[in-house]
């Protein structure tokens, strides 16, 4: 079957590849689930993998198969698996687990090793073929109604633990009670995240360069939150005119506005960092000031990658809440589709030239 590989460390190698189609039989213990792919969303992830700066082949392979943001429908289901069922909508988690003890207890998503493995990105080839199989533990049911929104699961999963994480560490104060967030980035990241705080009653600023960009201002005020142009109000004059965030969720990919967050934070807040960058910038900060308000104002930082189910049942949940609540608003992130893998060089064209490319994915059904 096709799948649209690229060669790890070479510039550009995207291209179309014949591999062997994958087998119930491939998981062991009547574990396996196997997935006729249906969307395939690409982020900047893939953009960088095709550049060579990010990402590596599976051991003994020179190709590695592109792919982490799935949504499919299970075909096949090993005698051991009750949670989905052939026809199902699904769609998979990305990272796999290593040897450390959070791997053991299913938390995958920090281990504490440093080689890590993830689907489509390190050392494990992606979702972007025709078919995929993997072990059920990782198989995760999109609700029928959901399936217009089932290629954001992933997406979704980063902002729900990236929430949850920023929640989680901030029970350090007995009480958090935050009001205002910054979310800087209005990719699908920043959409996402603005969307599952405005569910939680914050109020949200959401940062990005463009002034009025149109499509993402409307999906940004569709969810109550606001657009702010930082050409127009840079973070620091936003933090002057509306108050200091209680919580800032980073998402640029730009880690010159990861460290600006730093000067803006209010105290006992959290900022989370969720941008991956994989370049060598160095920045000029104001180490000093920031130190002494970090200090004195006791802030937190928390870093932030990938999820595990349960974060992806999370993200599902808050999709499925903001059908309700903000009806038609997210379908709205979708697009750019792109049909079949054999247009790989329109998708890479579009993640690295075309601003206006909210979300790029793959059709891989024929319509
Ligand atoms: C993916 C995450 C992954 C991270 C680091 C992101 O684009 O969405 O699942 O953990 O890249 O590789
Ligand atoms: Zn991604």
């Amino acid at each position: 079957m096709k799948a649209l590989a690229v060669r790890p460390g070479v510039p550009k190698s995207a291209h179309v590849a014949e591999i062997p189609s994958p087998r119930l039989s491939d998981v062991p213990d009547g574990r396996g689930v196997l997935v006729r792919t249906l969307r395939v969303g690409v982020d900047a992830t893939d953009a960088e993998i095709d550049a060579a700066l990010y990402g590596a082949a599976p051991p003994g392979d020179s190709f590695l198969v592109l792919g982490h943001e799935v949504f499919g429908v299970v075909e096949e289901v090993g005698p051991q698996v009750t949670h989905v069922r052939p026809g199902d909508y699904c769609t998979c988690t990305v990272r796999r687990p290593g040897s450390t003890l959070y791997d053991r207890i299913g938390r995958n998503d920090i281990t504490s090793d440093e080689t890590y493995y993830e689907r489509g990105i390190n050392l494990l080839h992606g979702f972007l073929s025709e078919r995929f199989v993997d072990d059920a533990e990782f198989i995760v049911k999109v609700p029928v109604g959901l399936a217009h929104l089932g290629v954001l699961s992933e997406p979704a999963s980063v902002c729900a633990k990236g929430i949850e994480q920023a929640y989680l560490a901030q029970s350090r104060l007995q009480v958090w009670r935050p009001r205002t967030a910054f979310v800087t980035g209005a990719g699908q990241i920043g959409l996402l995240t603005a969307m599952m705080l405005r569910l939680r009653g914050l109020d949200v600023y959401v940062l990005a360069r463009t002034p009025n960009p149109g499509l993402k201002q409307e999906i940004v005020e569709a969810y109550g939150a606001r657009y702010v142009s930082t050409q127009e109000t840079p973070i620091r004059e936003l933090a002057r005119q509306v108050g200091k965030p209680d919580l800032i969720v980073e998402a640029t990919g730009n880690s010159r506005v990861a460290f600006e967050c730093m000067e803006v934070l209010n105290l006992n807040g959290a900022l989370v960092w969720t941008s991956v960058t994989a370049g060598d910038e160095l920045l000029e900060i104001p180490s000093d000031k920031i130190n002494f308000s970090w200090v004195l104002g006791n802030k937190l930082l928390v870093g932030t990658v990938n999820g595990n189910r349960h974060h992806f049942e999370q993200g599902l949940s808050a999709l499925a809440l903001a059908e309700v609540t903000f009806p038609g608003v997210t379908e709205r992130i979708l697009t750019h589709p792109v049909q079949g893998i054999e247009n790989y060089a329109e998708v890479m064209r579009l993640l690295t030239e075309d601003k206006s490319a909210l979300k790029v994915y793959v059709e891989l059904t024929d319509r």
